[in-house]
């Protein structure tokens, strides 16, 4: 589990309950065709955190039907529905290195990874509809958001726009959306009441928000053996990020250099690296860092609604985890 939960027999049931998912996932994967199937399966065996199935896993727990077949199912949508725009997302930002592993579009090409986060998508869409309606109409919603996070981040901010305010925006819908849907899934179908799935929503809205930047933060901070991605990805494609619009709004004469370079032509591998550097030792970047975790503290305070206990302790540090996390 990618989350230190103290109680034994919470964290017993949890490692159980995703060995489900773990094995449904790996049926979900699976086409009449052999080639689809490894094109699918690459990045899910590939690894990841799987961040979102265990966070409707621990939401699911705030009800009296944790252990449903529906939370399953859910876990599983919300898995594939990610998989399916990473396929996407590395396409879209020519990235060669996903989870440790050559990523769809590298290792094949555009159409193969383009085609198949299609599959994954439909395979999900799938799933949702063995949830009912309401689960259809969410996932939808969802969806939409998703996508429009995704296309927003291709635009730059008009004028007289806040460009820090429209990156949230992009953030929020890109990465908050799903995140928000894995805790309102987990609740809904672990039988949680409906004020603690409204809660648990918004918290999962602020904790997805919280993991996009830390991951912003990561694409500038760490190397490739860490988080099994190229270092400067969205630098290089000109994506802004937490740090940088931080180390924008800067005006310290020191950083003269860096407000160059960062508008020159960031393909450049000197350019890049120097960039790369000059962030690195920024003090944006710490900026950024306890903006993120004032977003954990944010969302553990909406977690008042649930009872004391191993529950609400294992969300607390789910929270806490997304804030500081290093991969
Ligand atoms: C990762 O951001 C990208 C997302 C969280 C969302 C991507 C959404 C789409 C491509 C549209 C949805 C399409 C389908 C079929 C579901 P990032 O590039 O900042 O993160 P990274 O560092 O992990 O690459
Ligand atoms: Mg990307
Ligand atoms: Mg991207």
């Amino acid at each position: 589990l990618a989350l230190p939960v103290t109680d034994v027999a919470l964290e017993t049931r949890l490692r159980d309950r995703m060995a489900e998912v773990e094995k449904a996932l790996a049926g979900h994967v699976q086409s009449r065709a052999p080639f689809v199937t490894e094109a699918a399966s690459h990045l899910m065996e590939a690894g990841g955190k799987r961040f979102r199935p265990l966070l409707v896993l621990l939401a699911a727990e705030c009800g009296d039907r944790a252990g449903s077949d529906e939370v399953v199912t859910a876990a599983c949508v919300v898995e594939l529905t990610h998989l399916a725009s990473l396929y996407h997302d590395d396409v879209m930002d020519e990235a060669d290195l996903r989870r440790g592993a050559p990523s769809a579009n590298s290792r094949w090409d555009n159409h193969v990874a383009i085609l198949t986060g299609d599959f994954l998508f439909s395979k999900s869409s799938e799933l949702t509809a063995e949830l009912g309606p309401d689960a259809v109409k969410i996932q939808a919603l969802t969806f939409t958001r998703l996508v429009e996070g995704q296309i927003m981040e291709t635009v730059t901010p008009g004028p007289g726009e806040d460009p820090l305010a429209h990156y949230l925006d992009v953030v929020a819908g890109k990465t908050g959306s799903l995140i928000a849907t894995s805790a309102r899934y987990g609740a809904r179908f672990g039988g949680a009441s409906r004020e603690v799935e409204e809660a648990l929503t918004a918290y999962g809205e602020i904790v997805g928000s919280a993991f996009q930047l830390s991951d912003d933060i990561l694409d500038i901070a760490s190397e490739s053996d860490e988080s099994g991605k190229t270092p400067g990805t969205d630098l290089r494609e000109g994506v802004p990020t937490l740090p940088v619009l931080m180390a924008r709004a800067s005006q310290d004469p020191a950083d003269a250099r860096l407000l160059e370079l960062l508008d020159a032509d960031l393909t450049d591998d000197q350019v890049h690296a120097e960039v790369l550097d000059l962030l690195r030792k920024h003090p944006a970047m710490d900026e950024a860092r306890a903006y993120v975790i004032a977003r954990a503290q944010e969302a553990k305070a909406l977690l008042a609604v649930l009872p004391d206990g191993p529950v609400r302790e294992a969300l607390e540090a789910f929270a806490d985890i997304v804030a500081v996390r290093s991969a």
